[in-house]
């Protein structure tokens, strides 16, 4: 969809802000740029729409060389949110939000209502905010009419310039979860460019990292994570980054461990006999449609414990509720965070696509040895499940 090929710009007093660039976004796709100040994320950005031509080299846009188009039909077709929002103060949220259409020639009526649609996709009440002035508004809304501008003539490509970067990291997760909901209707092809490498990570199908002028590694987050091309990208995506990785690794049915099962309505002389042959401490409890229930620890399918008495009645008397689940795909990161907030020292994995199906069970030490293969894996190219924890040193 959009194609760089061996582009370069050198400014007139002679920066080389972009060095013989080539790299291609899928349609769809969302890539993120993220590097350091001064790397030449925006000059490449405000090259795709012609803000900025480049000195040598050419951009294609859907196989089109966009230096034979003109400009402003260009970006008819590309949304831009440019860096630190810039609306304009002297007019309202609506307004501002209808510039391109008021600028494509649409009629005013028309133009309004889509603002106002816009307005709502971000999550403003264009009843509420939308005659308001940008003064009048938070950061966090101010950079949402930023994204709602840049929908506005619904262009398939969206150039967005730190669109989240003028508010704090509380405001920030809130509007990329947005974001990412809207992309998840809209799938646009989106050129994101961002400094903060967890916003890179999270956002992004692929990652660009930027050294100066030049791109040091454009892979899946978590292959930059886990496999850095280079030192200069080690050190970029910095030391923790095994603890990044955890919030782009999901959770595969490999991954879990298996303890026994018994179900509601089993006995409890069966289920006891059922955690007796794996010598278990507690079983997961299921209904008869096989979702979760929770747990029934040994000692209390004993006899005489665990308020049944005497051995008989069933598993249902005794079994605990269990409400920390997560279905498979989830991150890993949501699964630790799941187990601190429940405190809890396993969780229950459920099939989402299968009406909420048990498949294993998640435990810290599983948690780990995920994440151990998954880096690995990317390592040598393979997939997770074909990593032999035992093969890896130190493991
Ligand atoms: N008009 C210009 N003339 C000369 N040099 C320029 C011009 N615009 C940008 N540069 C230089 O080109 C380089 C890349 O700038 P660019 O704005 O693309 O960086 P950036 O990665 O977007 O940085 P930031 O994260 O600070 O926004 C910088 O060294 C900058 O000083
Ligand atoms: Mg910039």
């Amino acid at each position: 969809m959009i194609r760089f090929e061996h582009v370069t710009k050198r400014y007139a007093d002679g920066t080389t802000a972009v060095d013989d660039l080539s790299f291609e976004v899928a349609e769809g796709e969302l890539v993120t740029l993220v590097g350091p100040s001064g790397c030449g994320k925006t000059t490449t950005m405000k090259m795709v729409n012609r803000l900025i031509e480049p000195t040598s080299g050419r951009i294609l846009l859907d196989g089109e060389d966009i230096a034979g188009v003109d400009p402003v039909e260009l970006r008819r077709r590309i949304g831009y949110v440019i860096q630190q929002v810039g609306l304009f103060p002297h007019k309202t949220v609506l307004e501002n939000t209808a510039t391109v259409p008021h600028l494509l020639g649409w009629q005013r009526k028309k133009a309004r209502e889509r603002a106002a649609e816009l307005l709502d996709l971000v999550g403003l009440d264009p009843a509420v905010h939308g005659s308001r002035y940008p003064h009048q508004l938070s950061g966090g809304q101010r950079q949402r009419v930023g994204v709602a501008r840049a929908l506005a003539a619904d262009p398939p490509v969206l150039l967005m310039d730190e669109p989240f970067g003028a508010v704090d990291p509380v405001v920030r997760e809130r509007l990329q979860n947005e974001f990412l909901r809207l992309q998840s209707q809209v799938r646009k092809t989106v050129l994101f460019v961002t400094h903060d490498i967890e916003e890179a990570v999270r956002l992004g199908d692929r990652i660009a990292v930027y050294g100066h002028g030049r791109i040091e590694q454009f892979d899946a987050p978590a292959t930059v994570l886990g496999a850095p091309a280079t030192p200069y990208v080690a050190d970029f995506v910095g030391a923790d980054r095994g603890l990044k990785r955890l919030s782009v690794t999901p959770i595969e049915a490999g991954d879990l461990e298996q303890p026994p099962v018994v179900h509601l309505d089993d006995t409890v002389a069966a289920a006891g006999a059922a955690l007796a042959v794996d010598e278990a401490r507690w079983a997961v409890v299921l209904d008869d449609a096989d979702r979760l229930h929770g747990w029934i620890s040994a000692e209390a399918l004993a006899d005489g414990r665990g308020g049944g008495g005497g051995g008989g009645g069933t598993v249902r008397e005794r079994a605990r509720r269990m409400d920390a689940w997560l279905p498979v795909g989830a991150s890993l990161k949501q699964a630790f965070s799941t187990m601190l907030q429940h405190d809890a020292g396993w969780i229950a994995v459920l099939d989402g696509d299968a009406a909420d199906r048990f498949v294993g069970v998640l435990t810290p030490a599983r948690l780990h040895e995920a994440l151990r293969r998954s880096i690995d894996a990317d390592a040598r190219g393979a997939a997770r499940s074909e990593v032999d924890l035992e093969s890896i040193p130190g493991a």
